[in-house]
């Protein structure tokens, strides 16, 4: 890979690279797997406007969604290999790269996004995850949210640990969430976000968990007949570029970029929770599910202390300290 983005001459033929022609702009491709209408999505094509604005243009943002591009297991290499720039991966997927960042699937680790944040803006945590990546020639560029995952399943309530037991759940590319659904004797099936919805539409899979814009966005409520309001488990991105490439912007065109990246990660902030409340209300509108069931305290308290052994189970695999700081988090 040369270290530099992918440029194109916009009609210039026989430009070298690093040309000074204006119209040479870097074009800067952003793949990702979930709709536009989340807040994910959102956030990509609020990037675009902003970097594109900020640099006067330099930059091509070019924005792909629904997995157009890349699926989940194959997006980090494109990145490691410069073809494409950026990417905002669940935290569970960059666990195939680095097992520590598993921390994050772990079962009701945080009470709210806010911990979540907490966690990524401290040392001890979000520092020492981000500083893995250059390993791999990756750089974390920043944390965005989407929200806490819901359960659906197609036959019943999910209310007590029993539940679950013998039902089919489609999880991401991450053994704690595995870890997850075994613990309450359930058959987790690792697949990509692509395929998720036919497989619940053919009964590959009987049930699911996710966030509710992803739910909505994607119709899974249309073919699952039950969920449960269980905010069991925290879904954030970590936005990666690769390495090389970004250290060879142009300085200028750099800091653009990286303010466009901070604006948006302000608002995304701010606004993930509203999307996902948003898309609750819309999914009962919709009227496909026979129950939406809030899982009450007691409930909650059955479901934390049958996961509990997955801390126990992945306290190696994660590292204690990264475990014992996000449990810090709640005291
Ligand atoms: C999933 O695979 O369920 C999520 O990672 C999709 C996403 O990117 O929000």
């Amino acid at each position: 890979i040369a270290g530099c983005g992918a440029r194109s001459s916009q009609g210039s033929s026989g430009n070298e690279e690093g040309s000074s022609s204006s119209e040479d702009k870097i074009v800067v491709k952003f793949s990702h797997v979930v709709a536009e209408n989340t807040p994910k999505g959102k956030a990509a094509n609020k990037f675009e406007k902003l970097a594109e604005k900020y640099t006067n243009g330099k930059v091509d943002v070019q924005v792909f969604p629904n997995s157009q591009l890349y699926s989940d297991d194959e997006v980090l290499s494109a990145i490691q290999q410069n073809n494409v720039q950026l990417a905002a991966p669940a935290t569970s997927k960059v666990s195939k790269l680095f097992p520590e960042w598993q921390v994050f699937d772990l079962p009701f680790a945080f009470p709210d996004t806010k911990a979540v944040q907490e966690a990524m803006e401290s040392e001890e945590i979000g520092g020492k995850l981000f500083s893995m990546l250059k390993e791999e020639q990756l750089l974390g560029l920043s944390m965005w949210d989407n929200g806490f995952k819901q359960m659906t399943l197609d036959s019943h309530t999910l209310k007590k640990p029993s539940d679950f037991e013998g039902e089919k759940f489609r999880v991401m590319s991450s053994k704690v969430l595995e870890a997850q659904f075994e613990a309450v004797d359930a058959n987790p099936t690792p697949m990509p976000f692509s395929e998720v919805y036919s497989a619940l539409e053919q009964g590959v899979i009987n049930g699911q968990e996710n966030t509710l814009s992803n739910i909505y966005s994607k119709k899974f409520h249309e073919v699952q007949d039950y969920m449960t309001i269980s905010n069991h488990g925290y879904l954030g991105y970590a936005v990666i570029t690769n390495n090389e490439f970004w250290q060879g912007l142009p300085d200028d065109v750099r800091k653009n970029m990286e303010k466009a990246l901070n604006e948006t990660t302000k608002w995304v902030r701010e606004n993930g929770k509203r999307l996902n409340d948003e898309n609750l209300k819309k999914i009962k509108e919709d009227g496909t599910l026979k129950e939406i069931h809030k899982l009450t305290e007691e409930e909650k308290q059955a479901w934390i202390k049958a996961m509990d052994p997955v801390y126990k189970e992945f306290e190696e695999e994660i590292g204690k300290d990264l475990i014992d700081a996000v449990k810090g988090l709640r005291e």
